[in-house]
């Protein structure tokens, strides 16, 4: 037969042991900030019920997921954890605490074009808050992201969180541009979220595209493209539409991040709207000064989501926040730990008739606590120390026919090369 390929598929990863080391460290920082702020872990099937997922506003997520046909049924790899949380959410509405503060590390599969940090499987630290319509739960979410970052050990102008309100740019968008098609807004967030990727022209052209869900007249789409462009919520206050409701939000939203101590790294940014057409308000990603990767987290407010799917109406707000954008940028600082592996002890039995005393030290060591590698073949003693040194382990126990008749294992520490006697336990009788 032939050899078959070692490569995962592409876009995918395998996890060798330096590997998982390194992602434990990232997923016990996410852990351990999701606990300092009271939230709960969550997971769901990484297959799910494809209709989760199948939204119509145009969304590149959609056409990205992994799904097939089985038994009648159609499943899907889920694409992002969010379908999925407002699934559990309608599942037990009537029976939980308001309100859910949820987190998980799930694993998300979509078929990406390949570039820096985009990959077609990703883990993703969900945080999501269901049932606070008011944005101190925004707050709350922006402050526990840069509180992992600041975890990762990020300095303070490392990362820029850009946020914006979409229900700002709906106020401002229905009464100059969308009147009575309001259908058109979804999409059309949708299409302004591409503006980094295709540029200003190919935007004005899908909003103008007479084919297409949104159907602007050109002057319009590029009326609407230069709203984009407002810098600063000084500058957005003048362009709202009076009485504000969702301008209000954002200035409370920017007060709240003044008292984590947090608003010099959080902008105001109209040309931040999230590809996902759920969203509803407040909507916010978080990127590298540098400017040299895709968004290290995303999320916003999503407050009818749950109702597209035909439970009662739940507020949400909540983000993503990838494994692998992160990655890149902890490597460009140097800040990606080193993990050796750790290893208390190598335990050598040198031959059969000293096994059983061998295995009874092991069973000790490791009811205390320790790690013990017990070596399992024949070699000689010579290479199970070089072995044991390779293996980084701190000590190595020799057992051979001599200290078997003293009844104790001859210890040497491996970095110092102190060596002692130390007793060996009894066997099973
Ligand atoms: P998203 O913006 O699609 O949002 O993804 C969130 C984050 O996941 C991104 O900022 C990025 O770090 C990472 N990510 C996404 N796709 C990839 C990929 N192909 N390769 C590597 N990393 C990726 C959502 O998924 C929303 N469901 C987030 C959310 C939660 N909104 C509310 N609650």
């Amino acid at each position: 037969m032939a050899k078959i390929n070692t490569q995962p598929p592409r876009g995918t990863r395998d996890f060798f042991p330096e590997d998982l080391r390194l992602r434990t460290w990232l997923f016990d920082i996410w852990r351990e900030t999701a606990r300092r702020f009271g939230f709960e872990e969550v997971d769901a099937p990484i297959l799910e019920h494809a209709e989760l997922y199948m939204r119509k506003a145009g969304e590149e997520i959609v056409d990205q997921l992994y799904h097939f046909e089985l038994h009648d049924r159609h499943l899907a790899l889920r694409s992002e954890f969010t379908p999925s949380l407002a699934r559990m959410v309608m599942a037990r509405q009537g029976a939980l605490r308001w309100p859910i503060r949820w987190f998980g590390i799930p694993q998300c599969w979509r078929y990406e074009r390949m570039t820096r940090g985009r990959r077609r499987e990703h883990y993703q630290w969900n945080m999501d808050v269901w049932g606070e319509p008011g944005v101190a739960a925004e707050a709350e979410l922006i402050n526990a992201a840069f509180s992992a970052m600041d975890a990762m050990g990020l300095g303070a102008g490392d990362v820029r969180m850009r946020v914006n309100s979409r229900a700002l740019l709906e106020e401002t968008l229905r009464e100059r541009f969308l009147g009575d098609r309001p259908e058109a807004f979804e999409p059309l967030c949708v299409v302004i979220d591409k503006l980094d990727k295709i540029g200003a022209d190919a935007v004005v052209d899908q909003l103008a595209d007479p084919d297409g869900a949104i159907r602007l007249p050109k002057p319009d789409a590029l009326d609407v493209v230069a709203l984009l462009q407002v810098g600063g919520l000084e500058e957005a206050r003048k362009s709202a539409p009076a009485g504000s409701a969702a301008l209000a939000d954002l200035e409370r939203l920017f007060a709240l991040l003044e008292a984590y101590d947090i608003a010099d790294r959080v902008v105001f940014d109209a040309s931040v709207v999230r590809g996902l057409a759920y969203y509803t308000g407040i909507v916010f990603e978080a990127f590298d000064t540098g400017g040299k990767l895709r968004a290290v987290c995303g999320g916003g407010r999503y407050d009818r989501l749950i109702e597209s799917l035909g439970g009662k109406p739940v507020s949400a707000v909540g983000f993503g926040f990838g494994d692998a954008v992160i990655a890149e940028l902890l490597d460009e600082k140097g800040l990606l730990p080193e993990l050796p592996r750790t290893l208390d002890a190598v335990i050598f039995p040198f031959g059969d008739a000293e096994r059983p005393r061998a295995q009874a030290l092991a069973s000790s060591l490791r009811r205390s606590g320790q790690s013990v590698e017990l070596v399992l073949g024949q070699m000689k003693p010579k290479r199970a120390l070089a072995d044991a040194d390779r293996a980084g382990a701190e000590r190595i126990y020799l057992i051979g026919p001599d200290e078997l008749s003293r009844g104790v294992a001859r210890v040497r520490e491996l970095r110092t090369g102190e060596e002692r006697d130390e007793p060996l336990p009894e066997g099973p009788a």
